[in-house]
């Protein structure tokens, strides 16, 4: 079978150390076009993987190059890239978020629908070993009566400067960089509606940069919740965001934020009335730090801790498998553009409620 020709928008830190060296060697892919706006990257991952079609324009790749699939890994313009490509008949994995409003997801998700093109939104962590692992374990639970959601991301450029020697740009006009942050800018603020304040527009940035990871595999764990019962967002310093969810019989505590430290602290877990599970999840710079999944029981009278590591294999490994199984198959990916959408919704709908009267 022909790979699945791809081209790859953005060539920063993630797309270096996940996803064009698991295109590169995984056989079902062939990366033949990369594409930034930065020139000293386009040539310099452009030489290291040997990519033959090589372009400073999106729309330009998108137009002429010779690929089947685009993998969306730029900062800015996700939904913007992620239409182009859909219009071309171009099946897209986007880096996630999908985008930066709830309208502009709907936008995506429809013409991906229209066209019949595979749009799925990146969220390694829902084809993690470990979490799928997690969605078997928590299916028997007897009354929940709590879960939580914590995530304190470390200071990713630390981790990055210790475990790679990436390609930098910093080679971009000043003006096409501004330009494209205050476009986002602006739609962060549509979304939000009238005139958010600071730390409210701040709090948003976070959901849809770090939260919409956890608001995915919590959606994944247990389904939508029915209402946002409580929510806050911090005035001072980088935002931190805690809420309540409300889902019926029992309360999800969700509390996100960052240090500066060089330390992944991310956990779901779920109390019930006969287990305490905890899933913990690694750096997702270090390639195959498994996650650990910890399951606490009343055995014979004895509390018995289980720790297991499903599997060594990296999650974004999975995730791209998953996509060409979709793009070959025609199945729907797990992930797919209405599933970015729900979350960006729910996010914005935590943060409205942080947002003062
Ligand atoms: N799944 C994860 O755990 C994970 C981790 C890190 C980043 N990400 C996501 O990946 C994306 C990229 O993050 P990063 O940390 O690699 O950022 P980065 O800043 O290191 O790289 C982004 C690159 O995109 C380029 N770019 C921006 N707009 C562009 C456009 N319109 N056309 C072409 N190139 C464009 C920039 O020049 C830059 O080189 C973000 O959406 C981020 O949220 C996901």
């Amino acid at each position: 079978m022909q790979p699945i020709r791809v081209g790859v928008v953005g060539l920063g830190q993630i797309a270096q150390i996940m996803h064009i060296p698991y295109l590169h060697t995984m056989a079902g892919f062939a990366v033949t076009a990369v594409c930034d706006l930065s020139p000293r990257l386009v040539a310099g991952v452009g030489d290291l993987y040997h990519v033959p079609h090589r372009y400073l324009d999106a729309r330009e790749m998108i137009a002429r190059a010779p690929i089947d699939a685009v993998v969306v890994c730029s900062s800015f313009d996700h939904a913007d890239i992620a239409l182009e490509a859909i219009a071309h008949g171009k099946h897209v994995l986007v880096e996630k978020p999908l985008c930066e409003s709830p309208a502009l997801a709907r936008e995506v998700a429809t013409a991906a629908d229209a066209a019949g093109v595979v749009v799925m939104v990146a969220y390694m962590k829902r084809y993690d070993p470990g979490f799928v692992r997690w969605q078997r374990e928590i299916a028997g639970l007897r009354e929940i009566r709590l879960a939580r959601v914590h995530d304190f991301c470390h200071n990713n450029q630390r981790v990055i400067d210790d475990a790679y020697d990436l390609l930098t740009g910093g080679d971009i006009s000043s003006d096409v960089a501004e330009a494209a942050r205050a476009r986002a800018e602006t739609r962060y603020r549509e979304a939000l509606g009238g005139d958010p304040p600071p730390h409210i527009v701040g709090g948003y940035k976070l959901a849809l940069g770090l939260g919409v990871h956890d608001m995915t595999i919590l959606r994944g764990s247990f389904g939508d919740p029915r209402a946002v019962l409580f929510a806050d967002v911090s005035r001072d310093g980088p935002p931190t965001t805690v809420a309540v969810l409300d889902y019926g019989s029992f309360r999800c505590t969700w509390e996100i934020g960052n240090t500066d430290t060089k330390h992944m602290d991310e956990e779901l877990g779920v109390w019930a009335r006969d287990a305490i599970i905890t899933l913990r999840f690694p750096s997702p710079y270090i390639k195959n730090i498994p996650t650990e999944l910890k399951v606490t029981r009343l055995v014979e009278g004895e509390s018995v801790t289980t720790t297991t590591i499903a599997s060594y294999r990296e999650s974004f490994q999975n995730e791209l498998a998953h996509f060409h199984e979709c793009v070959t198959s025609g199945r729907r990916p797990l992930t797919d553009a209405w599933e970015g959408l729900r979350d960006i919704e729910l996010l914005l709908e935590i943060i409205q409620r942080a947002r003062p009267a």
